[in-house]
């Protein structure tokens, strides 16, 4: 079109000066044409591509995976940079020098083969992604919401006590020591619900250690590397009697509170009563925040001394760690719970005037938590497993005579050793890729 334009311009003009500028602009017009061309050119390239890749003028890679376009800073893409020099294969662990590592990087060329992406940095560097680890590390909500779910931490499924039979999922113990699979369904299920039984154990006190090699070791506290449930006179801990346990979650007077319960029901007793009670507070701290708004902020805002005191086999401890019934975290969602009647201490680190209103919120958070628990018996040859930090546990008062002695035997496991154990299950069992 503007070919045509110049070209009729050298036909009526007859000045030698008129027809050198027209072919000065006809040779400038050419370059523009071919400029035109190039970028079209390029373009068709970058279409034809299945992934499209794009320089931004922002601070971000724009790579289009899938059909959908995903946008990765500059600076994170450096920073993660997967090559020999920036990252240890084996340790998986970053290994870059960060003395002149450069926050605003810029790639001078990227390329792709379909299962990778290539960076050249402009400083030189490359570095190679494969598509499928960017695409787990997506910053969309929905692959954030992905990653979190599939392997940072099970996604939690509250309930009541009402809907206990069906959310308790059972296990059998020797599939649990045998098959990856079992174990993986089991520390899934214990996740998510924070509870499930293994039946089937046999009849010894070592049984237990067996399914916590599995994970990978206990946590020992002043009660021991593992623990004896039973009646004992005289006893250092009110659960080592035979009357009414009031629901509690055990030790919240450690700042770093034992993850998982596991106990081994070696004995039941034949007597009435010994009914084990289960309450899943993150259940009765949603029903809170929705119905009682200014009770869940003094549960959730108000800092409570937890203590235990006392003596056991001869060593002495005096423990205390400060912290709301309800921990929440940064996105106020419930990441703890501290309650129990005999390790509450005394000392109320707060104001004066949070007293009163907050004894009616404790109370609230007792009365929900007994509406909505669940009540059962386990047998003999169960190990009940159950989130410490989430679920409240009770027993009801038993007798034992002289050929019926209630036992059990006690082992906490932490969740860090627990969602460590099920995330390598995940890769050997699932081949997830793109998890590292
Ligand atoms: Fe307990
Ligand atoms: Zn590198």
């Amino acid at each position: 079109m503007s070919t045509n334009f110049y070209l009729t311009l050298v036909v009526i003009t007859q000045s030698e000066k008129a027809i050198m500028f027209v072919l000065n602009r006809i040779k400038s017009s050419q370059n523009i044409l071919k400029i035109l061309t190039n970028s079209a050119k390029r373009q068709i390239e970058v279409h034809n591509s299945s992934l499209l890749l794009k320089k931004q003028v922002d601070n971000n890679l724009t790579i289009k995976i899938c059909g959908e376009s995903l946008k990765f800073p500059h600076v994170w893409l450096r920073d993660n940079c997967q090559c020999e020099h920036c990252f240890h294969s084996t340790a998986k662990s970053r290994t870059i020098d960060w003395t002149n590592f450069n926050i605003n990087i810029v790639p001078q060329n990227v390329t792709e083969d379909g299962k990778t992406i290539e960076v050249t940095w402009e400083d030189g560097h490359k570095s190679k992604y494969g598509v499928d680890w960017l695409k787990f590390r997506r910053f969309t909500p929905d692959g954030q919401k992905n990653y979190t779910e599939s392997i940072y931490k099970s996604k939690k499924e509250t309930w009541r006590g009402d809907q206990f039979q069906d959310i308790c999922s059972k296990h059998d113990y020797n599939e649990i020591i045998q098959s990856d699979e079992a174990l993986h369904n089991w520390l899934e299920k214990l996740s998510i619900f924070g509870v499930a039984l293994i039946q089937n154990t046999p009849d010894n006190e070592a049984a237990i250690d067996k399914v916590v090699e599995k994970i990978g070791f206990t946590r020992r506290t002043h009660y021991g590397v593992k623990f004896v449930v039973q009646h004992v006179v005289n006893t250092s801990n009110v659960a080592y009697l035979s009357n009414n346990l009031q629901m509690h979650i055990d030790l919240p007077y450690y700042e770093y509170c034992p993850g998982v319960n596991m106990l081994h029901c070696l004995v039941q007793t034949q007597s009435k009563g010994g009914e084990n009670l289960l309450s899943d507070a993150y259940y009765v701290a949603e029903y809170i925040k929705q119905n009682h708004p200014k009770e869940y902020q003094l549960l959730t805002e108000t800092e409570i001394e937890w203590s235990d005191i006392g003596v056991e086999d001869g060593n002495e401890f005096f423990k205390l760690h400060r912290a709301p019934v309800i921990c929440l975290d940064m996105h106020g969602e419930v990441t703890r719970i501290n309650f129990s009647i005999p390790q509450r201490g005394s000392f109320f680190p707060g104001p004066l005037e949070n007293v009163q209103p907050w004894y009616k919120a404790h109370k609230l958070f007792y009365d929900l938590n007994h509406k909505f628990m669940a009540r059962f018996k386990t047998n003999a040859g169960d190990i009940l497993t159950f989130d410490n930090i989430r679920l409240l546990h009770g027993r009801n008062a038993y007798e034992d005579n002289n050929s019926n002695v209630r036992k059990l035997i006690g082992a906490y496991v932490d969740w860090d050793e627990i969602y460590s154990r099920l995330r390598c299950l995940k890769v050997k069992l699932k081949n997830q890729s793109g998890i590292y």
